[in-house]
């Protein structure tokens, strides 16, 4: 069987425990969660991955791999692949919407996840549509979920308060599916709409490789020795442009020297192999989550260490900036009210790309801010920068911009 590449990344949003990664496995019948931290604390802390294949069997509704038995259709057919979708897996608490911000940076579509047992919008539903509407996300389906909690009364009026909280935005129209992801129901329903409304990612194959990370990874079991050490796994997507085995590759900012002069150097290597999610091939290309195993010294990528770096062939990547001037506007759906002036001195949160950083704001002209970085990024001049600010103890996204110089 050859292998059909995923060809966009959904990324759930929504509430805390409002069912995204229930949902995630009522589609995929994969369990995103695999930190001891995050099963003891039932909570989302880190991005998580997977992929769906959405399969017509013939019927009204098309079938994805969470309701598949033993690889055949729920009417014993042989299924015939749709298209094949990534999905991330983003966390909903409040103190994490740093890392929803970097996920939703590079994909395609979302899928949010509402809790029909609740008054609609939640904070982080609001907060969380708020960021996919100014990084660009234009492509969503809703999924109504918990319906096996509530009357038909409740789940109406719920639906009524959903569709007035998008009334008025890009996604006003946006396809609303009840379900019940603990108890797959109507999951069908939700595989078709996500196969039907999340465009394909313009493939851009003849573009120079642009692959971000989200994750990277030690794939080595603790006490493995050298000789058997895997090399380090970066985990992500490619923007544009392909990535083959044996590629020689340029990371960037890479790695923090403090000679000849303090600054940032990049890292070369070589793509050793590629897997989307188990399966193996010769070449990345854009619109999956992808993993690349490299010669890099597993180290390096423990994790998370290299989250928010951008890879390509050697002398091809954007710069990298250590201070950035960003021209903000305030974000007008955010939860909250609206934001008080930047200070000098403030700490702040920002998203440019895939990259999360805190930086100290030096100067403030009009909407201009100056901010030094923590830590690097590489990234295009004019890229988006999503501002987070500490208010009143709560990291709140309250800005938006882009990366003037
Ligand atoms: P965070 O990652 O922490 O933001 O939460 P989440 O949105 O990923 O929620 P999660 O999938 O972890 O589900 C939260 C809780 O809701 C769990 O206890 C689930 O079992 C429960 N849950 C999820 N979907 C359903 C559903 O359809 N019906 C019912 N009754 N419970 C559900
Ligand atoms: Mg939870
Ligand atoms: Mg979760």
């Amino acid at each position: 069987m050859t292998f059909v590449y995923p060809d966009a990344i959904v990324s759930t949003a929504g509430h805390v425990d409002h069912g995204k990664t229930q949902t995630t496995y009522a589609l995929s019948g994969v369990w995103v969660m695999k930190h001891s931290e995050e099963i003891k604390k039932a909570m989302t802390i880190k991005l998580g991955y997977t992929q769906i294949g959405i399969y017509d069997c013939g019927d009204e509704y098309y079938y994805s791999d969470g309701v598949l038995k033993e690889g055949k259709c729920p009417n014993g057919e042989e299924p015939k692949l749709v298209r094949r979708l990534s999905l991330l897996d983003v966390p909903g608490h409040e103190v994490l919407v740093a890392t929803m911000v970097s996920g939703a940076a590079v994909v395609d579509g979302a899928l949010l996840v509402v809790d029909a047992s609740q008054p609609a919008p939640q904070p982080q539903t609001a907060e969380h549509f708020a960021v996919l509407d100014i990084i660009g996300v234009r492509h969503m389906v809703v999924a109504q979920n918990k319906v096996d909690l509530v009357t038909k009364e409740k789940a109406l009026e719920n639906y009524e308060q959903i569709r007035s909280f998008l009334a008025g935005t890009w996604a006003e129209k946006a396809k609303i599916i009840p379900i019940s992801a603990l108890h797959k129901v109507n999951i069908d329903a939700l595989a078709t709409y996500l196969a039907k409304e999340i465009p394909r990612r313009e493939a851009e194959l003849g573009k120079p490789a642009r692959f971000s990370v989200l994750r990277s990874f030690n794939v080595n079991p603790p006490g493995t020795p050298p000789e058997k050490l895997r090399g380090g796994v970066l985990g992500g997507t490619l923007l544009q442009g392909v990535l083959r085995v044996g590629d020689e590759i340029e990371l960037r900012p890479g790695l923090k020297v403090d000679k000849p002069k303090p600054g940032y150097q990049p890292i070369y290597t070589k793509v050793l192999s590629i897997e989307y999610s188990g399966y193996k091939v010769e070449e990345a290309r854009p619109g999956g989550l992808v993993g690349i195993m490299t010669g890099l010294d597993p180290a390096l990528t423990k994790a998370d260490a290299l989250a928010g770096t951008v890879v390509g062939k050697p002398g091809t990547l954007p710069p990298v900036w250590t201070a950035i001037e960003v021209e903000t506007k305030p974000i007008p759906r955010a939860a909250g009210e609206k934001p008080e002036p930047f200070k000098q001195n403030e700490v702040v949160l920002l998203a440019v790309g895939p990259a999360t950083v805190f930086g100290v704001v030096q100067a403030v002209k009009k909407d201009v801010i100056t901010v030094v970085l923590k830590k690097a990024v590489c990234a295009e001049q004019g890229s988006k920068v999503v501002v987070i600010r500490q208010i009143k103890n709560r990291w709140i996204v309250t800005n938006y911009g882009t990366l003037k110089g």
